[in-house]
């Protein structure tokens, strides 16, 4: 548990302010699949934007792609997934129930007994993960195509189109953000861990002699991020894989994990694949997919350091740590989010005190002026006190109210999301005193 909260507490608030639902819940719901409503979408691209920046803009050597889901079945055998991307399953004789091996309490292991009913459980068994499909109108093997379980992929298969073309010059970045499936078996936790999600992913192309000052760089540049982002470090905490937890194409791999309300779990992995990736696509597409570097004549197969988050998991990780419930005094709690604004699916909502007297018009076209610049809400349903409370709950990290002082000297009236505290503005300086504001942002709980 983080915040005391917990993942029904969860589940239960981002359906009802429409941040998540469950997929097709009219028939009954599917498995593993959600649906992301009119906040959890705002928040979604928020962050997708965030890391866009983060990861893209703000170097200069570092440039972006969006490469297809479905590519040739050869880059998977290439890749080593069709052989390697595996989960150890056993079911249980008794009552039919399947498991992953690996995320089985030792002793239900050892004993080879179920974790539900006690039964018997069968001989460990390997699962291939990824969704097969077929391409064109012939189901048959000489049809078949995957869903990409990793973006990574579409990277590395893109590695020399991108050298020609971009003037980019070893070290550099290729980033990427998309969707990603995984025939998961064990989907519980909300969107933890689903059969459809998306990746963020960063392939760093380096010289093989530097992979360990690079996976530092990289290492430290995350944690960062995720600072900026708003996260609370005490929630934050690396993983070095051990021998046994390498995925088969990693040298050295470390998670971000975060405290999630089941506990802590990986967030994002950042991974040294040293030349696996271009050297098993050399082999098996039979192009060359050395680097040749200009000033030296020397040619090599560039190792990458990989970051690898995910998206959706990131929403999880935002929506969990922004939660709380915050004692006011002894008769009144509320629910605040406390996201980051860059990320807020709302930056700023706009009232009138009332409706009447004209407060109303004014709110609307205050309202107006400010959406070129601002996500804003415009809400004048209800009390005051009621109408904060509401956008506390969505994570609006400000609101203005359109009051009778207005109409005599143009300010409103300022409340802070967090504190609660307001103060007087004026109208023609609200962008700047956001922007302001967003950047002295420094989370605050009661
Ligand atoms: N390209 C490397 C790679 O895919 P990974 O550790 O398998 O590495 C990276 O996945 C990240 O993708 C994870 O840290 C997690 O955030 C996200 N992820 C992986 N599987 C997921 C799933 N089934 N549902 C949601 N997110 C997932």
């Amino acid at each position: 548990m983080s915040n005391g909260l917990t993942m029904d507490t969860l589940v239960s608030l981002c359906k009802r302010r429409g941040f998540v639902f469950q997929s097709s819940e009219i028939y009954g719901g599917l498995s593993s699949a959600w649906d992301y409503g009119p906040l959890g979408v705002e928040l979604k691209k928020n962050i997708q934007e965030f890391w866009w920046k983060e990861m893209t803009r703000l170097h200069d050597n570092i440039v972006g792609l969006d490469a297809a889901i479905m590519m040739h079945p050869r880059v998977w055998e290439a890749s080593g997934h069709v052989e390697n991307f595996t989960d150890p399953l056993v079911d249980c004789k008794n009552c039919k129930q399947r498991f992953r091996e690996d995320k089985l309490p030792e002793e239900n292991v050892a004993a080879k007994k179920c974790p539900e009913c006690g039964g018997p459980l069968t001989d460990s068994r390997r699962f291939n993960l990824m969704f097969k499909t077929f391409m064109g109108p012939i189901e048959d093997g000489g049809n078949l195509v995957y869903l990409r379980p990793e973006t990574a992929q579409g990277i590395y298969v893109n590695f020399k189109n991108v050298v020609q073309t971009s003037r980019v010059k070893i070290p550099f970045g290729i980033a990427q953000v998309g969707k990603a499936f995984r025939n998961e078996i064990t989907t519980k936790n909300f969107i933890f861990r689903t059969c459809e999600f998306e990746q963020m992913e960063m392939q760093f192309f380096i010289a093989p002699e530097e992979d360990d000052k690079w996976f530092e760089y990289w290492k430290n540049e995350r944690w960062e991020y995720y600072k900026k982002l708003g996260i609370r470090q005490d929630k934050l905490r690396f993983h070095q894989h051990g021998p046994g937890e390498l995925a088969h194409y990693a040298k050295v791999a470390f998670d971000i994990e975060y405290e999630f309300p089941m506990g802590w779990q990986e967030l994002e992995g950042i991974h040294n694949r040293t030349d696996y990736d271009l050297s098993r696509h050399a082999e098996f597409s039979g192009k060359d997919m050395a680097y040749l570097e200009d000033v030296t004549n020397k040619k090599f197969t560039p190792y990458i350091i990989e970051t690898s988050a995910g998206l959706t998991r990131t929403v999880l990780t935002v929506l969990s740590d922004a939660y709380e419930e915050q004692k006011i005094d002894d008769e009144d709690t509320r629910v605040v989010m406390h996201f980051h604004p860059s990320i807020a699916p709302v930056k700023l909502g706009v009232f009138p005190l009332v409706k009447k007297d004209g407060l109303a018009e004014i709110a609307q076209k205050v309202e107006e002026e400010l959406r070129g610049d601002f996500a804003t809400f415009y809400d004048h349903g209800g009390a005051i006190g009621r109408r904060y409370r509401r956008q506390d709950e969505a994570g609006t990290p400000y609101c203005i109210t359109i009051d009778y002082q207005t109409k005599d000297d143009n300010t409103v009236t300022l409340r802070y999301r967090d504190s609660m505290e307001q103060v007087r503005v004026k109208i023609a300086e609200i962008p700047d005193f956001i922007r302001k504001a967003d950047k002295a942002y420094r989370r605050e709980e009661k």
